[in-house]
């Protein structure tokens, strides 16, 4: 079987002021009107076989909102675990793993960040389906997307020898190159980008954590020992798990692990790090390269992205700008600086 696991604890400070600490972006409606990042995550899942409703694993202060827009869905969760504070993704994976041997045998964990937009969603069931094979055999499957410029944000993999079901070794991972490394791996053409899904046993994973970053596990176990069910909630110790080192899955174990294989795919992936990703979404269609969501009113501006939740808001004669109005708090960024948004979110924090 699979178990969608997924990872929805992240605090999305790169798309202030409307993603908040209190109200973080997979909880926001930043693609559709109609749903969250997180409930289109649980939908695209649709119509996937032998698959276990999901496991969420998010911060505990978000418990209420991950409940009620699982509930919206019609969508009764395999567990919902609950961290006291986030510790990256490397420990948020070992608890949904030695949480789901509890409950299942030995599961394909389905792990999938709950901050992507997927615009076709079977293209992403199809590479699914195609991983579950080699992720059976115990590799640690990746879905790897067509690099379309040299971004310092993601991970990139060095594709090897094929595997047969349309998965290749993985000759090496880097994760967050810098940029001129970045720039060398886009023109060679020999890497993919790691979409950050991966399809991996619940045993392999913790086996090959064991190996890398034994710390992190034996943290987790204990955290987890020391955990305790509530409502419907599986809440981490704080104390236990407090102790436990943070580090994302791709440091920890995807750069060191000698059994990765990557699954090519193609299916309309962005990761919504910035404004300037909801940019690229919603510009497309327009000749002048601007989008606007809310009462906007723009004129000779160009590759421009106007959002506002509360007042209208005019703008004239400007280039590559983010103008991003709420209630409480304006931005105002050059486009191409979108990702230093999470700047002015620490400075908040140190002033407050
Ligand atoms: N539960 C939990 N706890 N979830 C977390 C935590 C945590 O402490 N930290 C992050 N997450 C969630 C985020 O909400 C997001 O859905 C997912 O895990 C990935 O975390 P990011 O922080 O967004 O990672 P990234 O975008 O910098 O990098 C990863 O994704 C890239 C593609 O989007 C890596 O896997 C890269 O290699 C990859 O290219
Ligand atoms: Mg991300």
């Amino acid at each position: 079987m699979i178990l969608p696991v997924i990872l929805s604890g992240g605090s999305g400070s790169r798309l202030w002021p409307v993603s908040r600490e209190a109200y973080p972006k997979q909880f926001l409606k930043l693609n559709s009107s109609d749903h969250s990042l997180l409930q289109e995550a649980v939908l695209r899942l649709g119509s996937l076989a032998e698959c276990l409703p999901p496991l969420l694993v998010c911060n505990e202060a978000h418990r209420f909102l991950a409940a009620e827009q699982l509930q919206a869905l019609g969508v009764i969760p395999s567990r919902i675990v609950l961290e006291p504070m986030g510790r990256n993704t490397a420990p948020a994976l070992a608890l949904a793993a030695l949480a789901a041997q509890q409950d299942q045998d030995d599961p394909l964990l389905l792990v999938m960040p709950a901050d992507h937009v997927i615009e076709d969603a079977q293209a992403f069931l199809d590479a699914v389906a195609q991983g579950r094979r080699l992720a059976r055999k115990g590799k640690l499957v990746t879905f790897g997307i067509t690099p379309a410029s040299p971004h310092t944000g993601y991970g990139y993999i060095r594709r090897g020898e094929a595997l047969g079901d349309a998965g290749y070794r993985v000759d090496a991972f880097v994760e967050k190159p810098d940029a001129e490394r970045a720039a060398a791996y886009l023109s060679s053409g020999d890497y993919l980008w790691n979409s950050g899904i991966f399809l991996i046993s619940a045993s392999r994973y913790l086996e090959e954590l064991e190996r890398h970053a034994g710390d992190i596990l034996e943290s987790c176990r204990r955290a987890l020992a020391a955990s305790r069910e509530d409502l419907d909630f599986l809440r981490i110790d704080v104390e236990a798990f407090a102790a436990c080192r943070g580090e994302s899955i791709d440091y920890a174990v995807m750069e060191n692990t000698q059994d990765a294989a990557v699954v090519p795919m193609d299916p309309g992936w962005s990761d919504i790090g910035a404004w300037d990703a909801i940019h690229a979404l919603h510009s497309r269609d327009d000749a002048s390269g601007n989008a606007t969501q809310g009462d906007v009113l723009l004129h000779q501006a160009r590759n421009t992205l106007v959002r506002s939740e509360s007042r209208l808001v005019a703008a004239v004669g400007v280039e590559d700008l983010v103008i991003i109005e709420t209630d409480d708090a304006v931005l105002v960024a050059d486009r191409h600086q979108a990702q230093e948004t999470k700047r002015i979110v620490e400075a908040l924090k140190r002033d407050s």
